[in-house]
């Protein structure tokens, strides 16, 4: 449903239920009021205020316990990725309303070593581009991204890629879709060099996040090392017991 505002009436309740969690104004200390209540709080259905929740919790805002209720999440200042979609940092950014910015550091074709080679099926010592971008949100430093490119699929983009998203600019001009990736995280130590570039000069260590991905025929595509600032990024994931 769309308002006279034109935000969606969740969105416009997702934002009430942040500027409240934020001044207080629940009595409840950190807990949201229940359901029922938010719903006449706000004039709205059970499945709109369904879906502000939903999306908080998504963005790790807010936290879930079964018969207890949902919970603001006290570190909420920092900034949460959600690792079920395959995303870009721009649309990360995007759905925070924040806006996504980088600097390129690196472009540049070199040889790929055995490692990369295997990342993206190629033999050890093709050529490979190697683009590296210090990823900005709101203006703020937040990662360095070093990523390996296949010099077949990507050699156009030495020229023509001059900044924004990469990802857009794959589909756009390559044609090339990102469809899946692995990834795997890790806390990693940093060098003097990459701290004070993201910013924040006594960082000793980053998450470090290594992706593979696939395009739509399930090609490898990309290997990128993400170094994420680990005093502004936290990482959210929802677990079953199937
Ligand atoms: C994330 C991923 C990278 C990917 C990038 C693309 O940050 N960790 O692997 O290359 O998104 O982002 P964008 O399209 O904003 O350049």
């Amino acid at each position: 449903m769309e308002t006279k505002a034109g935000k969606p009436k969740y969105q416009q309740i997702k934002e009430l239920l942040v500027d409240s969690i934020q001044s207080g104004k629940f009595s409840n200390g950190a807990c949201l009021p229940p359901e029922r209540e938010l719903c006449d709080r706000f004039h709205a259905s059970r499945v709109t205020v369904r879906k502000a929740i939903k999306e908080l919790e998504d963005e790790g805002k807010v936290y879930r316990i079964q018969g207890k209720g949902t919970f603001l999440n006290q570190q909420s200042n920092k900034i949460t990725q959600v690792l079920t979609r395959l995303t870009s940092f721009t649309e990360d950014m995007h759905s925070r309303g924040m806006t996504a910015g980088s600097r390129i550091l690196l472009t540049e074709q070199v040889a790929a070593s055995a490692e990369i080679a295997e990342q993206l099926a190629l033999e050890p010592g093709d050529p490979v581009i190697l683009f590296r971008r210090l990823r900005l949100a709101d203006g703020e430093p937040m990662a360095i991204e070093t990523s390996y490119l296949n010099d077949k699929l990507f050699h156009p983009m030495l020229e023509k890629y001059t900044g924004g998203s990469f990802y857009s600019f794959m589909r756009d001009e390559l044609g090339i879709m990102p469809r899946r990736a692995v990834q795997s995280i890790e806390v990693a130590v940093i060098p003097e060099w990459e701290a004070r570039l993201l910013g924040n000069p006594s960082l000793a260590v980053a998450l470090c996040m290594c992706r593979q991905t696939f395009d739509s025929n399930d090609r490898p595509i990309e290997f990128v090392v993400s170094k994420y600032r680990s005093d502004k990024y936290r990482l959210h994931i929802e677990l079953y017991n199937l």
